[in-house]
């Protein structure tokens, strides 16, 4: 008999074993002198779950796994020799205090690996799916508990946290390929910074977020999904980690990170005996980063879904029949590459694809045309392919990456030219050839002439209608020159498109607007035009085509940057959606200007309100609170969940506009990278932070930080703060037109959160995550704020905007020297 016959018998009789009876051990223990091997398996004391050998497809390695004992088709919870698989005849027993694999040849493959006692140990499978290695003596002290390993599911019970004190990730991750469960490229984990679960590939690239921990629930995953389990999140001195159960009780469960890159969620179909599956994470397979590998293009609504740009190939066939990820494609015929731009004769040339979303990785940028990217791209044996847009041109250097089919009317749809030798087109031309000697071109050419016959006729009537309708209305018309047109229509479309999904803002790309067109919607920058000076220049309101209002920023020409990066950074900017941020409609670089278009807030700044005598009625308490979370939520978009990780180094009071609903809006945010600063962003998010803390106690207090400066009855407001804190009178704080909306728990929060927020030592200050946390959770326990260190911030007011904010450099300096 053939090995792959032994294996198929051996497979058919586990099957028929696990499915009609077990022949286990005995129970759900492992005991010394038991042995477990082949065919035989233990039971959990309820029968839920079964550990023993299995195999997954037809190959002759087997693994030690758990999976849930009403399941036939053996999908593994959990695995213990995961990257080093065994034949069926190896053994699992105890020895020395430990459960250890042995193989064939009796050499140790895999074990629990605790510190032997001379205490006896046993080994229990539990209702929950725990294997767990016990001392006899004592048998609630779990040795070691499979638990502490994760593999590539989740079940209740299960945590996949943080662990503060090793600071390690416990990390889920995808098998290999659907017949080898080692690590494979996908992996999930906590992101103890914000507080969300994110799928990563090769370790390094994010590709899906949960969206933060917001109380009950995470920000990102529809509730449908959420409302099934009771999730806990939990965060002790040692440990961060979600927790969770299943509502329904009778819901057999599982959800597994799979070899897709997604997580999947199932629960158990017990009439038809089968997994049943309730949801995706990312929800379309097509998100997975790289998942078509390189040269490969991902559509969502193809089977399977990946297939070889034209000129490549699949590097792996076997693979690409399995319709599991594939190994990307290659080319047909290799690059000729000459460089040598007046003679390509034998070079390359480029193919273009049409509707597709450009590949993520490694683009670099320049201005010019589409044959100056052309031009650019083949002079350049690494360009690999270039793209064209208003802003100019882009190019590639790499493996082009996540190439995503969309249909024809999709907006956010681009062509990428790629890069093929030029024989690639010798076929294309050749087939071409063969099509003009067939019958078919005969009639297609029929078809077109009679098509072209029609549509002179109706130009020419079009045209000739036109010429009058022009002349009717004279003058009026010659201002409205062409390119202002085009650019105006451009942002009226981009705001009637109104609120981009999530997955939509990669192709973001704002117009460019003329200057022309701007010095007559702001009658070239007149006084009565003029909304305010912000730190970054003027702002002026502009009125366009239809009457549309919108914001228009004079940056001040201090600003030394280049034509290009200035454009970069606009792009980035733009790809900054949020609904606590002001959204930038449009950009203009001409002569000496620098330009910056807004949708404009007819409701002017936080501030107008909050220090107005009069307007702070406006802001009840209920509204207020509101606006500091939405603050708060508006920042943590910009530090963690956007992929710029913006900090915000301008943050003040005059700075958050208010729409019309008066939900928040934070404005001026990234400009700090356009007038240069490449500070290392990531640590300075704490100070951000301080920034918001004194913005919270100005919102609650109705009162600027510097106007106790004046008064003398402290050195400022932070420091009026923090005495009535100590002297248990935080109420006193607050704004007097707010005594009677004012929910005192929630005003306790805020006082608490800003005084935190405003801590001497950075690492007494939370994260933005903690802030809203803290501010969103009537439960959640705060901590004492210690002496703030309000001494340095004398001078600063969040709202005092025209002074100069204080650099993160300054203030940092100046924390350090009060410590
Ligand atoms: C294991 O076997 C040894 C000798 O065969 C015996 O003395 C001992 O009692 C056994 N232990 C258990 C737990 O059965
Ligand atoms: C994953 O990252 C490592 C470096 O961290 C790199 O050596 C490896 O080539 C990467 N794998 C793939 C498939 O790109
Ligand atoms: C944290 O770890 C210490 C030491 O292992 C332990 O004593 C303490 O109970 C743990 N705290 C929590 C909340 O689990
Ligand atoms: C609980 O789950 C079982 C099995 O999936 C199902 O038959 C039952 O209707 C569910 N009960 C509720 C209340 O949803
Ligand atoms: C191609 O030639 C140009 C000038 O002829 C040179 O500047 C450029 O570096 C060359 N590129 C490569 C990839 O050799």
């Amino acid at each position: 008999m053939s090995n792959l016959a032994v294996i198929l018998v051996i497979q058919l009789f586990c099957l028929f074993v696990t499915t009609n009876f077990s022949l286990g051990t005995g129970g759900d223990t492992i005991s010394a002198n038991q042995t477990l091997s082949g065919f035989s398996t233990i039971v959990s004391a309820g029968g839920v779950f079964v550990l023993g050998f299995f195999s997954p497809g037809l190959t002759e390695n087997f693994y030690v796994g758990i999976w849930y004992q009403v399941d036939p088709s053996r999908s593994v919870i959990w695995i213990a020799n995961r990257e080093k698989p065994v034949s069926y005849q190896s053994q699992l027993r105890l020895s020395h205090g430990n459960l250890v694999l042995f193989n064939e040849a009796e050499a140790p493959i895999w074990s629990t690996n605790v510190k032997s006692t001379n205490s006896s140990v046993q080994v229990v499978l539990k209702d929950d799916g725990n294997l767990a290695l016990i001392d006899i003596s004592n048998p609630s002290n779990n040795l070691w508990q499979s638990f502490d390993y994760p593999f590539h599911t989740f079940v209740p019970g299960y945590k996949i946290g943080y662990n503060k004190i090793t600071k390690t990730h416990q990390v889920l991750t995808s098998w290999k390929n659907s017949t080898d469960p080692s690590p494979g490229l996908y992996s999930l984990q906590l992101d103890e910074t914000d507080n969300s679960y994110i799928l990563l590939w090769n370790r390094s690239i994010r590709y899906w977020t949960s969206g933060p921990w917001i109380g009950h629930k995470f920000s990102s995953v529809s509730s449908r999904i959420q409302d099934m389990y009771n999730l806990r999140f939990e965060s002790n001195e040692n440990e961060t980690y979600v927790s969770y159960s299943v509502k329904n009780i009778t819901m057999i469960h599982r959800s597994f990170l799979d070899v897709s890159g997604q997580v999947k969620i199932f629960d158990w179909h017990s009439a038809s005996k089968k997994w049943n599956l309730l949801g995706s994470l990312p929800i379309q397979q097509c998100e997975v980063y790289a998942f078509c590998g390189a040269y490969s293009l991902c559509n969502e609504k193809s089977s399977p879904f990946c297939r070889c740009s034209t000129g490549f190939k699949p590097k792996f066939q076997s693979e690409w029949d399995l319709k599991e990820y594939s190994n990307g494609c290659i080319r047909n015929t290799e690059l000729h590459c000459r460089n040598d731009s007046d003679d390509n004769v034998g070079g390359d040339e480029f193919l273009e694809i049409a509707y597709i979303t450009l590949p993520k990785n490694n683009q670099s940028l320049r201005e010019g045309t589409i044959q100056d990217c052309a031009s650019t791209c083949s002079r350049m044996c690494s360009c690999i392919a270039y793209a064209h847009n208003r802003s100019g041109c882009s190019f590639w250097t790499e493996d082009l990456l996540n190439l995503n089919e969309l249909t024809v009317n999709d907006s956010n749809s681009k062509s990428l030219f790629i890069r093929l030798a030029a024989s690639e087109f010798q076929d294309h031309k050749n087939k071409a050839s063969e099509f003009w000697k067939s019958k078919k071109f005969y009639v297609i050419l029929g078809l077109v002439a009679a098509a072209m016959l029609i549509s002179s006729i109706a130009c020419s009537v079009y045209y000739q209608r036109r010429k009058k309708r022009t002349k009717n209305q004279g003058n009026e018309m010659k201002i409205q020159t062409v390119p202002l047109y085009d650019t105006e229509k451009q942002i009226a479309n981009f705001i009637r498109s109104g609120q981009f999904r999530e997955d939509e803002r990669e192709g973001i790309d704002v117009p460019f607007v003329v200057l022309e067109s701007i010095l007559v919607a702001t009658d070239n920058f007149s006084d009565t035009n003029k909304l305010g000076q912000g730190g970054f220049g003027p702002v002026y309101k502009g009125k366009f085509q239809g009457g549309q209002e919108i914001a228009i920023k004079r940056l001040s020409s201090a600003s030394g940057q280049g034509l290009e990066e200035f454009k970069n950074e606009v792009m980035l900017i733009a790809k900054l959606q949020h609904r606590n941020l002001v959204r930038l409609l449009g950009y203009c670089v001409e002569a000496e200007e620098k330009l910056l278009l807004y949708e404009y807030m007819p409701n002017k700044s936080l501030d107008t309100f909050i220090f107005d005598g009069t307007l702070c009625v406006l802001l009840n308490w209920q509204l207020r609170f509101d606006i500091i979370l939405g603050i708060a939520k508006g920042l943590l978009y910009l530090h963690h969940d956007s992929r710029l990780r913006i900090i915000h180094r301008d943050l003040k009071t005059s700075n958050v506009l208010l729409d019309v609903e008066m939900n928040p809006k934070i404005s001026d945010f990234g400009l700090a990278r356009i007038f240069g600063g490449k500070q290392t962003e990531a640590t300075t998010g704490r100070v951000v932070g301080t920034y918001f803390g004194v913005m919270l106690l100005e919102i609650v207090s109705g009162k600027r930080n510097t106007s106790f400066h004046k008064s003398g009855q402290a050195l400022n407001l932070l420091g009026y703060a923090w005495k009535l804190w100590k002297d248990n009178k935080a109420l006193d704080l607050m704004d007097a037109t707010l005594s009677e909306s004012c929910n005192v728990n929630e005003f306790m929060r805020c006082v608490n959160v800003g005084l935190l927020c405003i801590q001497e030592d950075p690492s007494d200050r939370p994260t933005m995550p903690n802030v809203l946390f803290m501010l969103g959770n009537e439960t959640a326990s705060l901590s004492n704020p210690k002496q703030p260190a309000f001494v340095a911030w004398k001078s600063h007011s969040s709202s005092a905007s025209s002074s100069k904010p204080l650099s993160v450099n300054e203030l940092t300096a100046t924390l350090g020297q009060g410590r």
